[in-house]
Parts: C-alpha cells; structure tokens; sequence
C-alpha cells in the first residue's frame, strides 16, 4: 500500500511515522508512506499556500494551486492501475469508525489532504472527487493529527502488519463488542489479584470468561454498539 498525504505543516508527521508499529510497517515495505510538503509545489514566489478569502472574512485559505500540482505530479509517478481512494480531512466529514477504516486499508493507495487555517479553497473539490472524513464533532487546527491517527489505524489492518493478526481480531469494535479486560504479571500487587480463571491454564474457560466480559463492558460502557448489532441481526 502507498500513502501519500498532501500538508503545509509536515514536520507535524514525525514522531506518529516514525516510532511502533507504523515505522516497522515502513521499514518491513509493508506500507510506504510519503509526506507531501505543499509548500514545495506552489506557484508563489514567497513560497505561500494561502491567502484571505474571497468576500472577506475572518482567516485564511489553502490555495488550490499547490493542492492541484502536487496531485498532477502523484498522477504522474503512481500507476494508474493502482486503486486509489482520495480523503480529505474535514469535521464536516463521515465519522471514522473501524468499518471505514478495514475498508480504506484495503486500498493500494490512499491520498490523504489534510486542511488548515480557515478552510481549503472549494474548487480543489469541485476538480476531483474526494471521500470526506471526519473525528468527531469538534474542530482541530489542521488535519495533520487526523492523517496521522488514521494512517495508524490503517496500517496496523494491513496483513503482517502486526506480529500477532489474532490481536487486532479481538480489539474492540472487531466483533461488535469491546474488547475484554487484560492482566499481566505480578499475580497480585497492591491486594488487588488476577482473576482465578486466568491462571487455571484452561483454554476453554478463559475463552468463555473473555466473552462474558467483553458482553459486560458493552453493556455497561457502549449499550448502543448492542442495539447497533441487534439491528444487523
Ligand atoms: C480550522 S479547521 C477548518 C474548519 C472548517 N472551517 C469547518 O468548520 O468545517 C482546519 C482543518 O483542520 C482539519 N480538521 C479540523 N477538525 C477536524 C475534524 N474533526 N476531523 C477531520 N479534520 C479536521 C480539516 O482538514 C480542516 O480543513
């Protein structure tokens, strides 16, 4: 899978790219991920991605220039045959969910344009057809920390990502339900134990206790992930 996300600010990337899973991913060719500077592909000769918007107003907006050439030339050096999914950041988008997200890693190549300052320049959507999505309903500076986030939750979904596959199929949401409380050693600290069943070695019990609680945790943390499954049901 290609990554390529368009930014004004990528110095924001590094860290989130660069550490854990995302950069053995990286490093084992799993995923090539490439960080687009914007500044480098504007006509401006002060170097500018922005200006103040027509009809006034408070803020400033992100040119369609350096978006439209830096896509010209991804056009020019990823195969056409590739299938490419284009996002674009924005709270006025979908809400991410893990379903979007199993979905956008099946892509080969996923083009990520992150927004900032007021908002992008409307024409860059009106030239090419982009999915839009949101994190929730609230409102970042930039969408740096959203490409960041989702390139993570999609990278860790791409087969041989992670060491153990097993890991990701019982995270929450995998199955509809969160996910089970974890234990790991000592067997007690502060008076406080690990389940007896947890320590009993016996397979079959631990499997049935790990479902019970993923049913509670629902329940008590998420009812509205049940009525969703009832609903599919
Ligand atoms: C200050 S915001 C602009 C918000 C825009 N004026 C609006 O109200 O829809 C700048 C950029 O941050 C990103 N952004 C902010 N909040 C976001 C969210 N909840 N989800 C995804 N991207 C977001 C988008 O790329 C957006 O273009």
């Amino acid at each position: 899978m290609i990554i390529d996300i368009l930014s004004g600010f990528p110095e924001m990337f590094r860290g989130p790219l660069t550490e854990s899973i995302v950069q053995r991913a990286v490093l084992s060719d799993k995923v090539k991920i490439w960080v687009h500077d914007l500044r480098h592909f504007t006509a401006d000769r002060h170097g500018k991605i922005d200006d103040i918007p027509y009809g006034g107003g408070a803020g400033m907006v992100l040119m369609a220039q350096p978006v439209f050439a830096c896509l010209d030339s991804l056009k020019k050096s990823r195969s056409a045959t590739l299938s490419t999914r284009r996002v674009f950041l924005t709270p006025q988008g979908k809400r991410l969910t893990q379903a979007v997200v199993d979905e956008l890693a099946t892509c080969e190549q996923l083009v990520l344009l992150c927004g900032h300052y007021k908002d992008v320049d409307a024409r860059v959507f009106e030239r090419d057809t982009w999915e839009e999505i949101s994190v929730g309903d609230f409102v970042l500076s930039g969408g740096e920390l959203v490409a960041a986030l989702l390139v993570d939750a999609v990278v860790r979904r791409i087969p041989g990502v992670l060491g153990d596959e097993a890991s990701a199929e019982s995270d929450s949401f995998a199955d509809g339900f969160l996910d089970c409380p974890y234990y790991t050693k000592p067997e007690e600290i502060d008076g406080l134990h690990v389940p007896e069943v947890l320590l009993s070695g016996h397979h079959a019990k631990i499997a049935a206790w790990r479902r019970e609680q993923k049913l509670l945790r629902t329940k008590s943390k998420r009812p509205d992930l049940l009525d969703r499954r009832d609903d599919h049901q």
